[in-house]
C-alpha cells in the first residue's frame, strides 16, 4: 500500500483524474470502478476538462458506481445515480448508458438487483482502476465496520454514523435511507488498481488507523493491505501533517 501526500484537494483531485483519463486513453473500452461524496467532486471536475480537452472515445468506456441508496429513484436530487450524471455523464454526450452501471436502489427484487450488478461486474471486469473514498468509520462503498472480508453485492443497513456525516445533504436526517445496495469488498478487491482518496481533517483518524496496517473487518478500508496495487492519496490535513 503506498501512501502519498499531495498537499491538498487541487493537486489530489487532479492526480486522480489524470490516473483515469491515462487508463480511459490506454484503453477504449476499459472498466472504471466510480464512487461519489463529496471528496470526489473536484475529480470528476478535472475529469471532465481532461474528456474535453483530448477528443475523449467514450461510447466504450465502462463504469461500475460502488453504490446507490435503497428507495431512492434515480431522478432523487440525493440518489447517487444523479450525483453521476451531474458530475460526470451529463457533461459529455457520448457516454454510452448502456455501459452505466449504477446499483437500481428502487428494484422490486432487491436481492435480484444485487446479483444482476455483481455479475455484470465480473462479465465486464474485473476494473481497470477502482477510485474509492473513505468514510469516517472506515467504510468503503456502503461497506461498514465488520462488513465480511469476502462480501460480494448486497443490501446493508447503514449505520448511524454513516446516516448523520451524510445527512447534510438532505433536509432532514429522517430522509437519509437506511439502507443500501454497495459494491462488496470482495468485489472491490478484484479491481485491477485502486485509488482510494481521502481529504480533510475528518478524515485524519481513520486514516491514521488506516496505515497503522492492522487488518480487521472492524476496519473494511483495511482489507486493501491485501491488494498489491494500491494507493492510499492524502491531502496535509487528512495526513495529519499540521499537527
Ligand atoms: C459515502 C459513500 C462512500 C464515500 C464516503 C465518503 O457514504 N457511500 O462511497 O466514499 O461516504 O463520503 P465523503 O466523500 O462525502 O466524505
Amino acid at each position: 500500500m503506498n501512501i502519498l501526500n499531495l498537499k491538498n484537494r487541487t493537486i489530489a483531485s487532479q492526480y486522480v483524474a489524470t490516473e483515469l483519463i491515462k487508463v480511459m486513453k490506454a484503453r477504449p473500452n476499459a472498466v472504471l470502478g466510480l464512487a461519489t461524496g463529496s471528496t470526489m467532486t473536484d475529480v470528476y471536475r478535472y475529469l471532465v476538462t481532461l474528456i474535453n480537452a483530448n477528443d475523449m472515445e467514450l461510447n466504450s468506456i465502462v463504469t461500475f458506481n460502488l453504490d446507490e441508496y435503497i428507495g431512492l429513484a434515480p431522478d432523487h436530487k440525493q440518489s447517487y445515480y444523479t450525483y453521476m450524471h451531474q458530475h460526470l455523464f451529463n457533461h459529455h454526450k457520448d457516454w454510452n448508458k448502456s455501459n452505466i452501471y449504477v446499483p437500481k436502489g428502487i428494484a422490486k427484487d432487491l436481492q435480484r438487483a444485487c446479483s444482476d450488478y455483481e455479475q455484470a461486474l465480473r462479465n465486464q471486469g474485473p476494473a481497470d482502476i477502482q477510485i474509492l473514498g473513505i468514510g469516517e468509520n472506515g467504510h468503503i462503498g456502503f461497506n461498514e465496520p465488520y462488513s465480511p472480508f469476502d462480501s460480494q453485492t448486497r443490501v446493508v443497513d447503514l449505520t448511524a454514523s454513516t446516516i448523520n456525516a451524510n445527512s447534510y445533504h438532505f433536509s432532514h436526517i429522517e430522509d437519509v435511507p437506511k439502507q443500501a445496495i454497495s459494491m462488496g469488498l470482495d468485489s472491490i478487491m478484484s479491481a485491477k488498481r485502486i485509488i482510494l482518496l481521502a481529504l480533510g481533517s475528518r478524515k485524519k483518524d481513520i486514516v491514521k488507523q488506516l496505515i497503522e496496517g492492522q487488518i480487521s473487518e472492524k476496519l473494511p478500508a483495511s482489507i486493501l493491505h491485501r491488494h498489491d496495487n494500491v494507493e492510499i492519496i492524502v491531502d496535509d490535513e487528512a495526513y495529519g501533517a499540521n499537527n
